[in-house]
């Protein structure tokens, strides 16, 4: 698929048909496509415990279960934890900066050398950046939250569906035993959709004008009627919801689950 269709098709699923196994080199795929993700001094702090719903003890799935995505976990026969993981930055002290260096990525022309990493980036910035949480978190999170957009993606680009949500963070702590430095992020459920992929059409979005600016706050970055249509034809911009039928639709999947209407 072409990346705009992608960005595109991409709507929350949260009807899966729950029987149908997603392919190990489907998962695969996914997780490659966060680890190519760009990432902040390329330290890299996204981990991710890929669970198949049904291997899992019912016991361990109902403690994993939010009030808003308890049916979603019952239904997605995959679920991907993403973690934050804080330590990382103290491990690898700055050697993955200087990998950047060796491949000509990071040049002297921009002041980059082992020695600049050495003596100035990780003891001054770095190592200090780690310790003032307040900070840290949120650029940690902000980071690793980029990588899981790229898998999220992929899993459309990979003819599956899937939903976002955030996990209980001490619950999923505790129930998949992660060490004490990673931290809950989200989980991505994956599977083959039961709804049509149209899912009753794209979601609604505040106007384009509200959100982005030209130069300075307040002066909206004017959008232009033409690059819409352009994108249009792109199938990146799609008929919003609801579609005609949704309702029925819905009806349809919550007979054919069985679920509570
Ligand atoms: C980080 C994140 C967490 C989310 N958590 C939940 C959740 O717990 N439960 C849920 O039903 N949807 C969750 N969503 C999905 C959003 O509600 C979704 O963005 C919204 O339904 C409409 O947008 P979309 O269909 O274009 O994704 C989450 C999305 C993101 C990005």
């Amino acid at each position: 698929m072409e990346f705009k269709e992608v960005i595109g098709r991409r709507r929350s699923i949260r009807f899966f048909d729950r029987d149908r196994p997603v392919e190990r080199e489907k998962i695969q795929t996914i997780l490659e496509t966060a680890r190519l993700a760009s990432c902040a001094v390329n330290a890299h702090w996204l981990r991710a415990i890929v669970v198949e719903r049904d291997k899992l003890p019912p016991e361990k799935l109902s403690q994993l279960k939010t009030p808003v995505a308890a049916l979603t976990l019952d239904l997605a026969p995959v679920h991907i934890y993403f973690f934050v993981d804080l330590g990382t930055v103290n491990r690898v002290k700055g050697s993955r900066l200087k990998e950047l260096v060796d491949v000509g990525a990071l040049a002297p022309s921009h002041g980059w050398s082992h020695k600049f990493v050495d003596d100035f980036v990780y003891p001054q910035i770095l190592e200090p950046m780690t310790r003032n949480l307040e900070g840290y978190v949120p650029a940690a999170f902000a980071d690793a939250g980029g990588a899981a957009q790229n898998a999220l993606l992929a899993a459309f680009d990979e003819g599956l569906g899937a939903c976002l949500n955030t996990p209980n963070p001490v619950l999923t702590k505790q129930v998949l035993g992660v060490p004490d430095d990673w931290i809950s992020m989200w989980v991505l459920l994956l599977g083959y959709p039961a709804e049509s992929w149209e899912a009753g059409g794209q979601r609604p979005r505040p106007d384009f004008e509200e959100l982005y600016f030209d130069g300075e706050y307040g002066k909206p970055f004017k959008r232009d009627p033409a690059v819409v249509e352009k994108l249009k034809a792109a199938n990146m911009i799609q008929a919003p919801a609801p579609l005609p039928g949704r309702r029925e639709e819905i009806k349809k999947l919550t007979e054919e689950l069985g679920l509570p209407e």
